[in-house]
C-alpha cells in the first residue's frame, strides 16, 4: 500500500487574517501541483472560513488546530467539529500544548478523535513523550498508552482516515530534535500498537508523521526515513519560503 506523503504546517497562535491570506497567496504561487505530496496548513480558528474560500485544495488543504467533541450545545467559547466540516479536511487533536497547557485529558482527546471522524474530518492525533518520560526510558509505554486511549472505540475502517503525529515534547520549539536514525524504533512501536488494536492492514494504511524542530536543513533526513510519511512543522512553517522549500524536498516525482 502506498501512503501519500503529508507535509503539515502548524501555525499555532500566529499570523493574522491579513498575514495568513498573503502567505497562502504566495504558497499557491510557488508550489507546483504534484500528486505525490499532500500539503496542509493549520491556521488559527478565526481565519479558517475566509481562507477556505481562498485556497485551491489541489495545492493546499486546511486543518483546524483543535475542535470540541460535542456537536452543539451550551459550551461557551468552543468550536465543534460539526462546524468545521466543509471548511477543513483535517483537525489536529491532542497536541502536547493542548495536553499540557490546556490540561486536555485522554478522554477529551478520544472524544475529539471520534467527533472528527463522525463529521468526516481526518484527525491528526499527536502523541509523544516528555523529557522526563524519555529520561526514565518510558517512551514506548507512553506512546502505547496515548494510542490506546486516543483511538479507543474507533473501527478498523475509520483508522484509514487517522494520521498519527509523533511529536516528542522535548523536541517542540526547542531546536533539539529526534535523530532520524532513532525514529525507526518509534515507528515500529506505533505500527505494532495499531496492529494489535486494528490488524496488520490497518497498521500499514495509517500515516505516521514526525514533528519537533523540523527545519529546511534537517527535513530531507526525516523524509528519507523508511516508514515515515511526512512532517508536522511549527516554527519553520511560519515562513512561506521555508515551508515551500520543505515541500519541494518531499517531492519524489
Ligand atoms: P516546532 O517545529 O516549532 O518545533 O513545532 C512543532 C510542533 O509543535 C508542530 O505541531
Amino acid at each position: 500500500m502506498t501512503r501519500k506523503t503529508l507535509i503539515i504546517g502548524n501555525w499555532k497562535m500566529n499570523l493574522t487574517m491579513h498575514e495568513a491570506s498573503l502567505y497562502l497567496h504566495k504558497l499557491m504561487e510557488q508550489l507546483p501541483v504534484r500528486r505525490d505530496v499532500e500539503v496542509v496548513v493549520a491556521p488559527t480558528m478565526l481565519t479558517l472560513q475566509s481562507l477556505s474560500l481562498q485556497i485551491k485544495r489541489r495545492i493546499v488543504k486546511l486543518a483546524a488546530q483543535n475542535c470540541y467533541w460535542r456537536d452543539h450545545g451550551p459550551y461557551t467559547g468552543e468550536v465543534p467539529a460539526s462546524h468545521l466540516h466543509g471548511m477543513v479536511d483535517y483537525v489536529i487533536i491532542g497536541h502536547s500544548e493542548r495536553r499540557h497547557i490546556f490540561m486536555e485529558s485522554d478522554k477529551d482527546i478520544r472524544f475529539k478523535v471520534q467527533a472528527a471522524l463522525r463529521n468526516r474530518l481526518q484527525p491528526i492525533l499527536c502523541i509523544g513523550e516528555t523529557a522526563h518520560e524519555r529520561t526514565l526510558g518510558e517512551t514506548r509505554e507512553v506512546l502505547q498508552d496515548q494510542i490506546v486511549n486516543g483511538l479507543a472505540n474507533i473501527t478498523a475502517e475509520e483508522i484509514d482516515h487517522v494520521v498519527i503525529a509523533y511529536e516528542p515534547v522535548w523536541a517542540i520549539g526547542s531546536g533539539e530534535y529526534a535523530q532520524p536514525s532513532d525514529l525507526a524504533k518509534v515507528l515500529k512501536v506505533i505500527r505494532q500498537q495499531i496492529t494489535h488494536l486494528f490488524g496488520k492492514e490497518a497498521a500499514e494504511a495509517v500515516r505516521v508523521v514526525y514533528g519537533g524542530s523540523v527545519s529546511v536543513d534537517n527535513a530531507s533526513d526525516y523524509l528519507a526515513v523508511a516508514g515515515l510519511d511526512g512532517l508536522l512543522i511549527g516554527g519553520a512553517s511560519l515562513d512561506a519560503y521555508q515551508f515551500t522549500e520543505i515541500v519541494k524536498k518531499a517531492h519524489k516525482e
